[in-house]
């Protein structure tokens, strides 16, 4: 008799546990996927443009193919990345970030600028930091990163001084204090 009370106590306690959590769930803040782009999270509706990459491109297709085409920059922008997260100088910048959308964009964004046949469908690069805090030194961490990525992928020196140049400017929409 005894056994079987604890068979039913054991098999009945889930349940009101299992309610509990799904109560606590309908508290936490709506999560909006997108239904563009798999994995990623919505974002607030914005006018989508090629201008919103911050630079224009370079002319014809040289810089495009010394980067290694649409497989080298996805390969460069992944290895940047993987690099951005494991920075222990700016890595708390990215934490809570949907990178699923960043290494999106930003392979959009390189591609777009290296003269490949690429659109940019992201933010501005005002609005996409406005609210991160970046400082002068995180920029310098950051550029670190993709000069790195980029030798590891076999870009040439002058390539990578190249591409710098174009994103350079960008420094004055990105860093805000
Ligand atoms: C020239 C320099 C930079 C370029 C070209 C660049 C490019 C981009 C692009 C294309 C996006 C995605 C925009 C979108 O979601 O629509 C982005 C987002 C982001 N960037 Fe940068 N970035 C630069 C500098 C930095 C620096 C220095 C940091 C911090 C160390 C940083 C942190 C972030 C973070 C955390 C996001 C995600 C923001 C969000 O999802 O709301 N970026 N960046």
């Amino acid at each position: 008799m005894r056994a079987l009370l604890i068979a039913v106590v054991l098999v009945a306690a889930p349940a009101p546990l299992l309610a509990q959590e799904a109560e606590d769930d309908l508290t936490l803040p709506p999560v909006v996927m997108s239904t563009e782009f798999p994995g990623e999270i919505e974002v607030e509706p914005y006018e989508r443009s090629n201008a919103n990459a911050g630079a224009t491109p370079f002319e014809g297709t040289e810089m495009w193919e010394t980067f290694g085409g649409a497989d080298g920059v996805s390969a460069i922008v992944e290895t940047f990345v993987d690099r951005i997260v494991a920075d222990p100088r700016i890595a708390e910048i990215f934490v809570a970030q949907d990178l699923v959308r960043t290494r999106r964009t930003l392979k959009e964004q390189f591609g777009y600028i290296l003269g490949g046949p690429v659109a940019y469908s992201g933010r501005d690069m005002r609005s996409s930091h406005a609210d991160l805090g970046i400082q002068s030194a995180d920029m310098g961490a950051l550029v670190e990163n993709l000069q790195i990525a980029m030798s590891e992928h076999g870009v040439p020196f002058r390539a990578q001084n190249r591409f710098l140049a174009k994103l350079a400017p960008m420094r004055r929409d990105v860093v805000t204090r």
